[in-house]
């Protein structure tokens, strides 16, 4: 599963991956428009780990899931691009979601970009899915630009039943994705 990018290097999780990983989930700026916009501790962060790791164990290393996003140059934990069923929103179902979060000194460098367009190559090209949306709080306009980057294209905007924000759906289908991919 491992991908490497210019900048980047798309892995499996490790133990040591814990401390940075809570820390990103620690900070406000960072949850902000992700679900409720609360903060995780650390033991959510440590349930999460297993989660990511669990995902890509039960498909014995060939199904989706949660990437961890390292810096080459520095070996950092940057933080994650992932591949997951958007179980919190019933109405889009059966759907794939690609998702991000980065550290908040990771931000501005181009990397949720680097990471996703990665992930999208994993998605539609070793992963064998057909379409993938993407998902983010109407306000979030950083968020929107990198899916808008990534070629995808407005599906909907709705409300999230558990928590009532409001949220846009965007989406990629493998055919519109190769079709870009060919001009650029
Ligand atoms: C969203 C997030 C992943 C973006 O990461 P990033 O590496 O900075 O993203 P990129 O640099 O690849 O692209 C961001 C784009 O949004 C633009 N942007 C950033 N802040 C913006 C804002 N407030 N309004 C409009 N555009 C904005 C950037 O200029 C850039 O576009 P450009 O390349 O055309 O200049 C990062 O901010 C993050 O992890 N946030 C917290 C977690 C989160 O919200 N995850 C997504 C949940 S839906």
């Amino acid at each position: 599963m491992e991908r490497l990018t210019a900048r980047l290097r798309l892995r499996a999780w490790q133990d040591a991956d814990l401390d940075p990983l809570a820390a990103v989930n620690a900070d406000p700026e960072v949850m902000r428009f992700i679900a409720d916009g609360s903060t995780r501790t650390r033991e959510e962060t440590a349930a999460q780990l297993e989660r990511f790791r669990g995902e890509w164990r039960d498909h014995h290393g060939h199904g989706h899931g949660a990437f961890a996003v390292e810096v080459r140059s520095t070996g950092e934990l940057a933080g994650w691009v992932a591949l997951t069923v958007p179980a919190f929103l019933p109405e889009i179902l059966p759907a794939v979601e690609i998702g991000w979060r980065l550290g908040r000194a990771h931000w501005g460098r181009g990397y949720a970009t680097e990471a996703a367009r990665a992930a999208m190559e994993f998605a539609f090209a070793e992963a064998g899915l057909d379409r993938l949306v993407s998902i983010c709080h109407v306000d979030h306009h950083a968020s929107a630009r990198v899916m808008a980057k990534l070629g995808m294209a407005l599906d909907r905007t709705t409300t999230v039943p558990a928590h009532g924000q409001p949220v846009r759906v965007t989406a990629i289908t493998r055919e519109q994705y190769a079709a870009g991919s060919h001009r650029a």
